[in-house]
């Protein structure tokens, strides 16, 4: 049965399903001494062709193309003088390099920022006909930093006429200035159509502001929110404001994200969200407790794309946490993007949460390769192959019944997810994952997560990138996203289970290498 399987794995890993792959327009080049090979090296996840990089900037669809700027520092492999860096993509899969974008000026470093559309030209930057793309972005001074002030932060906005390739900062810069907070920063503005206006959520410390704008460049105050709501273990940063409606009714909502760091649940950096709703002035929630869109240590600073087509919410966070992220055991870059995921909000009883789950265009780099209806765990289920260090394992199984899932090689190093229906808990353990004494709090402790067990079928899916791993419970209610770093590449899958437990639906997929030489 055992050797079954692997007959399984390997003739389905040698069927690349070329058609799909050959959908795909934007090809990624690179150069010489930009190759994708090195131990850890994420083969479809964004990485910085080298250098350090920290938070998703400037998301944006426009014209075809999705806009993928990035805080960079592009002279070390820890964090510096900050730009934005750029890369395009046509799917959310593959993605092009671009020159930087923003460098920093004599206002100083360029900070995290979104960017929009300008449709009707509001700044006067382009015309109707050709609408600017316009940058809003947090100066941060290092010199005022140095010097002990506190208003070293301050906004600025740059355009672009040619859909994102150069780049022009506004001569009135900054367009909104410091009145003594010492964090204020990570813009995010978006149009709204009810209002009218541009609104930009901003934070500032324990609380977010927002601001309304007509033309991007002069910005009125309008109200504050969080001083006493949510988790307050760290600072605020990196917020979002954005509606989505109630998946199977036609109640719509406001969602508010906040990355905190530190103050996650499980240590460090992470993001919550607020449900509410934001009249156009001010935003109000009626949870006062903090929710998570990831209970995992690599997801921060996360925001979601403007002007996308049909409106879909889809997000990308930097898969990497401040406690350890400048330490990481890698060489020529340093830190990657999660998958794009979609954002949905589903309503069970009286509460509400958010999903969020890889989009659908991944299966553009899968290939079939192993598939069972039925897998009976009256005995461990184990297969042991090279191309797990790039899968996507997917199984249904029963949430009432404890489950552990193992990845791991044969150096005796594992990363372990489990269901504990008695602790009413997931969890994800990489104490014994591989290297991991670069920085203590790295290991940490056990993860944890709530969750709700019930006697019904769920969807699990495991997505392993050479030094990542994106878990998904019940289509993206419960996520664990984590880094681990092996000594040798995990090939051992290893998954048991309470004696009369069956898995459904099992697939695992290899997926390809989006990083290719010309
Ligand atoms: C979040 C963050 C932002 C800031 C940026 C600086 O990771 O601290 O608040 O704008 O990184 O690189």
């Amino acid at each position: 049965m055992r050797y079954l399987l692997y007959l399984f794995l390997v003739i389905g890993i040698c069927c690349k399903n070329t058609e799909t792959n050959s959908n795909t327009s934007i090809q990624t080049t690179l150069s010489e001494d930009q190759n994708y090979d090195q131990p850890y090296r994420p083969q479809f996840h964004f990485s910085p062709p080298s250098k350090w990089m920290n938070d998703p900037n400037g998301l944006v669809y426009h014209q075809g193309i999705y806009h993928l700027f990035y805080q960079y520092y592009p002279d070390d492999i820890v964090w510096g003088p900050m730009h934005w860096g750029h890369a395009v993509s046509k799917d959310l899969i593959k993605w092009e390099h671009k020159p930087i974008a923003l460098y920093p000026d004599d206002l100083g470093y360029i900070f995290s920022g979104s960017a929009v559309v300008d449709l009707e030209n509001t700044s006067g930057f382009g015309t109707k006909e050709n609408p600017p793309l316009v940058a809003i972005y947090t100066y941060h001074s290092i010199e005022g930093e140095k010097s002990g002030r506190l208003d070293f932060q301050t906004q600025g906005i740059a355009y672009s006429l040619d859909n994102g390739d150069r780049w022009e900062k506004y001569e009135g810069n900054p367009v909104i200035g410091n009145t003594n907070i010492k964090d204020f920063r990570d813009p995010k503005v978006a149009w709204d159509q009810e209002s009218a206006q541009w609104i930009m959520t901003l934070v500032a410390g324990d609380h977010a502001k927002f601001y309304s704008s007509k033309d991007l460049k002069s910005w009125e105050l309008l109200s504050e929110f969080g001083k006493n709501e949510g988790a307050h273990g760290g600072v605020w940063e990196c917020p979002d404001l954005f509606e989505l409606q109630v998946v199977g009714s036609k109640e719509i909502k406001h969602v508010l994200l906040i990355s905190i760091n530190p103050g996650a649940p499980n240590g460090g950096s992470g993001t919550q969200y607020f449900l509410g709703d934001f009249d156009g002035k001010q935003f109000t929630t009626d949870h006062t407790e903090a929710k998570w869109i990831d209970w995992g240590r690599d997801n921060y600073a996360g925001v979601t794309y403007n002007n996308t087509p049909e409106d879909e919410r889809i997000f990308i966070g930097w898969m990497s946490n401040w406690d350890y992220a400048q330490k990481t055991p890698t060489e020529v870059w340093r830190s990657a993007m999660t998958l794009p995921r979609t954002m949905s909000l589903h309503q069970e009883g009286n509460s509400y949460f958010l999903k969020s789950y890889p989009l659908d265009a991944i299966s553009s780099i899968s290939s079939e390769a192993l598939v069972h209806d039925a897998i009976q765990l009256s005995a461990p289920f184990n297969i042991s192959n090279d191309s797990l260090s790039t899968s996507d394992i997917k199984f249904q199984a029963n949430l009432s019944e404890a489950l552990e899932v193992t990845l791991g090689n044969d150096l005796g190093e594992s990363a372990v997810f489990s269901i504990a229906p008695k602790q009413e808990e997931l969890q994800f353990d990489r104490r014994k994952s591989g290297r991991i004494s670069f920085e203590e709090r790295f290991a940490g402790d056990l993860q944890t997560q709530p969750y709700k067990p019930k006697n019904e079928l769920a969807e699990v899916r495991i997505i392993v990138d050479a030094s990542s791993i994106e878990i998904f419970v019940e289509g993206g209610r419960y996520i664990f996203t984590n880094q681990f770093f092996p000594e040798k590449p995990y090939n051992q899958l290893l998954i048991s289970g309470e004696e009369n437990a069956t898995l459904k639906n099992f697939s695992i997929h290899t997926l390809t290498s989006i990083w290719k030489h010309e």
